[in-house]
């Protein structure tokens, strides 16, 4: 079976979970802290706080987000359609309503045109807080021109980039781009840890208000407990004398969005092998690029960029008429080469929106074509070109066969 995504436990993998499981302190520690510290390089932020999953940190940054800048009950957050549902049961679930604009068909980014088109129509800007575009694949968005357009409205920018460690926008990796920034490790992304999350940004409030939010709000967010040695920043005054313990003061209701050592042994191995991840599958989607153009008029192939980290290898059917996603998804499985979706255009094609599917209906024809016809297949760095070879021959004979 070629896997959209797969997690080869190697030597390196099994000796990092070995540490942990040897130093005795499975829950959050040194690990988790040393992870932090770690992907904060590789973005290129002051900080990264560690969670349990991508849809925590975007839960806990959105929650953090509201504190910090009192944003409004029910503020209205541009988003886009066509992500993974996380994005918008994130904010949903936060308090917060997303609004939904059309996406650019090749690189599946909501645009700033349609943003700002989407601005200057509304009665009332005012309730408008946010904008929370998603890089999809590892594709970019445009946050120069978005970067703009938040400013000229007096909105705050948070960047989904669960789907693009290691993507370069103008120099600068995603993730480093805006006020704050979610990633997910969960398997089929391009850093894997089995199920992790986290949060970079630039701002040391964002920081720590994250790391209450993630443990039930709690008062201590020192990376070791100083209280045995008589010390606590928390209380200048403490002694440790007194019953004053921050662990188990609350001053905010949060979550546990903690995380455990495991994860985080993980992903610190594999951030070391992120620019050589990036690389093979950037070298395999151009590749299979190269050899799938003759089927161009019937599939849209990904649009290759050197500065993209590709999830996956996107594919848009463009001519459902004459032969179905749906098709070509059983012939590719039943070739043992396994397929996903494209997500589904949300407010119109996921059931848990359906009471938004009359106001978005036609008014998002890209994200809905996409939704529809689009799938994905696997790029990762595991694959062998034997792999690629064969994924290349499937196609040639599906499309052959179908088409004769
Ligand atoms: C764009 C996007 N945002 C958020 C998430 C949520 O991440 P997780 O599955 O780790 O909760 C995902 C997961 O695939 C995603 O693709």
């Amino acid at each position: 079976m070629i896997k959209v995504g797969e997690f080869k436990v190697g030597a390196e993998e099994k000796e990092a979970i070995n540490e942990v499981l040897e130093s005795g302190k499975i829950s959050e520690g040194e690990k988790v802290r040393e992870f932090e510290k770690m992907f904060a390089k590789y973005i290129g932020t002051k900080g990264a706080v560690a969670v349990s999953s991508g849809t925590s940190a975007l839960i806990a940054g959105l929650e953090a987000v509201k504190i910090k800048f009192k944003v409004r009950p029910k503020g209205k957050v541009v988003t886009t359609p066509l992500t993974y549902i996380a994005t918008s049961n994130a904010i949903v679930l936060t308090g917060l309503e997303p609004i939904y604009v059309d996406i650019d068909k090749d690189t599946f980014c909501i645009t700033p045109d349609n943003i700002k088109d989407h601005l200057e129509e509304v009665d009332d800007v005012a309730e408008y807080v946010m904008i929370l575009p998603v890089h999809l694949m590892g594709y970019p968005c445009d946050m120069d021109k978005i970067t703009k357009i938040a400013r000229d409205y007096g909105l705050l920018v948070f960047e989904d980039s669960a789907q693009a460690h290691g993507t370069i926008y103008n120099g600068k990796k995603t993730g480093s781009l805006s006020l704050l920034a979610d990633f997910s490790f969960y398997i089929a992304h391009n850093i894997q840890a089995g199920e992790l999350g986290a949060i970079t940004t630039n701002e040391i409030e964002l920081i720590k208000l994250v790391k209450k939010i993630k443990a039930n709000g709690r008062l201590c967010d020192c990376p070791v407990c100083l209280r045995s040695e008589g010390k606590c920043p928390k209380l200048l005054s403490y002694k440790g004398e007194d019953d004053f313990d921050p662990r188990f003061t609350h001053e905010l209701i949060g979550y546990n969005f903690k995380t455990m050592e495991f994860q985080a042994a993980l992903a610190l191995v594999q951030l070391k092998k992120a620019d050589w991840i990036k690389e093979k599958r950037s070298k395999i989607v151009k590749h299979l690029n190269e050899e799938l153009e003759q089927f161009s008029d019937l599939l849209q192939l990904p649009k290759y960029d050197k500065n993209v980290s590709y999830m996956a290898y996107p594919l848009v059917n463009k001519q459902p008429e004459k032969i179905s996603r749906k098709k070509l998804r059983i012939h590719l499985e039943k070739l043992g080469i396994e397929t996903r979706p494209l997500f589904g255009c949300i407010p119109t094609q996921q059931p848990a929106y359906s009471h938004l599917h009359d106001v978005y209906e036609n008014k998002l024809p890209n994200a809905e074509f996409a939704g529809r016809n689009g799938f994905y297949i696997g790029c990762h760095q595991y694959l062998t070109n034997e792999d690629v070879e064969y994924i290349v021959k499937c196609f040639k004979k599906i499309i052959k066969n179908e088409m004769q």
